[in-house]
C-alpha cells in the first residue's frame, strides 16, 4: 500500500447528499478523514448519506455530521464553512459537488444565436457563481490555517493548508452541441480552479477540477432504464463502452486530496476514458 494515500484530516463535500458528492465523501471517509461534513440542500439525503458514511471510515475517531445550505446563497456558503471551521478547527479538504447536468440543464437545446439568456443565467448562477462563493469562502478559511507536513522514506515535506476539488466536466474541455450555456458554465469552473490554483498556490492551498463524462449516478441509472438508447450512445461514443461507476470518480478525488497529489495544483483532470481524445470517424 503507498501510504502517502491516506488522509487524515476534516473534509466538507457540498452536494454530498447524492450521486458523485455522496460517493466523494465516502471514499475520503474510508482513506482515513476525521471528519466529514454532509452539505446539501436536501437535509434528509445529506443526513442519510452522513449516517452511511460511518460503515465506511477507516479513522477510529471519526465523525460526521450535516449542514443544509445552498450554492446559490452567499450567506449559506459562508455559513457552511464558518461552521465547519468553528466545529472541527479546520477545514483540509473540501470538494465542491452540487448540482448535475441533468439536474441543472433543463433540456434546452439550442445554437448559440437562440440563447435563452434566462436559462443562461440560471446554469451560471449554480456552476459558474454558487461554485465560485464555494471555493472563495473555502480558501479564505484555509489560508489562515497552519500547513501541514507529510514524512516519507525520502525525508519531510510542505503539503501545505488545504486542498480543493471542484467537480467540472468533460465538457470543461470540449462543447456539447446545443448545450451551450453548460459547456459555457462547465468551462467557467475549469477557470475558477485554474485562478485559485494560482492564485492561493504560495498560501499552500491546492485546487483541482474532476472531469468526468457519464457517471453512475442513481439519476443516470433511471434514465438508462426508461431509455435504453441512451447505453447504446455511451457504447458508441465511450471507448471502454460503459459510464463510469462512481467509485472511479470518487476514489480518484480522494487521492487528489492525499499528500500522493502534493505537487498537482491547477489541474483538471480528465476522468473520461478518452473520450474527449477521441475522433469518431465510424
Ligand atoms: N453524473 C455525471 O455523469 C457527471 C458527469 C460530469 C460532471 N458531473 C458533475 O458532477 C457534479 C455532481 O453531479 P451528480 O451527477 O453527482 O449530481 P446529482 O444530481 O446526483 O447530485 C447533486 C447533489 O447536489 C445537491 N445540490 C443541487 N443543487 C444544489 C445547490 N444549489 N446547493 C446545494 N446543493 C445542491 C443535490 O441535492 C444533490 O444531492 C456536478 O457538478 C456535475 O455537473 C457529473
Amino acid at each position: 500500500m503507498i501510504t502517502s494515500t491516506q488522509l487524515d484530516g476534516v473534509a466538507l463535500v457540498v452536494g454530498s447528499g447524492r450521486g458523485i458528492g455522496r460517493e466523494a465523501a465516502f471514499s475520503l471517509a474510508e482513506a482515513g478523514a476525521a471528519v466529514v461534513v454532509f452539505a446539501d440542500m436536501n437535509e434528509t439525503t445529506a443526513k442519510e448519506s452522513s449516517e452511511e458514511s460511518k460503515k465506511y471510515a477507516s479513522n477510529k475517531d471519526y465523525k460526521t455530521t450535516t449542514f443544509v445550505m445552498n450554492v446559490q446563497d452567499g450567506e449559506s456558503v459562508q455559513a457552511m464553512v464558518d461552521f465547519v471551521v468553528k466545529e472541527f478547527s479546520r477545514l483540509d479538504y473540501a470538494v465542491n459537488a452540487a448540482g448535475s447536468y441533468r439536474q441543472v440543464d433543463n433540456g434546452v437545446h439550442a445554437p448559440i444565436a437562440e440563447t435563452d439568456i434566462d436559462n443562461f443565467d440560471r446554469i451560471m448562477n449554480i456552476n459558474a457563481r454558487g461554485n465560485l462563493l464555494c471555493v472563495r469562502a473555502q480558501v479564505a478559511a484555509m489560508r489562515k490555517q497552519t500547513p501541514k507536513t507529510w514524512s516519507s522514506r525520502n525525508g519531510t515535506r510542505d503539503i501545505g493548508r488545504g486542498v480543493i476539488i471542484n467537480l467540472a466536466s468533460a465538457n470543461s474541455f470540449v462543447g456539447l452541441p446545443g448545450k451551450g450555456s453548460y459547456t459555457i458554465s462547465k468551462h467557467a469552473f475549469m477557470a475558477i480552479t485554474k485562478m485559485a490554483g494560482i492564485d492561493h498556490a504560495a498560501d499552500g492551498i491546492r485546487v483541482n477540477a474532476i472531469c468526468p463524462t457519464w457517471v453512475r449516478t442513481p439519476l443516470l441509472d433511471v434514465e438508462l432504464e426508461k431509455n435504453p438508447e441512451v447505453q447504446e450512445m455511451i457504447s458508441a461514443i465511450v471507448p471502454i463502452k460503459r459510464a463510469a461507476e462512481c467509485e472511479e470518480v470518487s476514489d480518484t478525488i480522494a487521492f487528489l486530496c492525499s499528500p500522493a497529489a502534493s505537487y498537482i495544483n491547477g489541474a483538471s483532470l480528465l476522468v473520461d476514458a478518452a473520450v474527449t481524445t477521441t475522433v469518431r470517424l465510424f
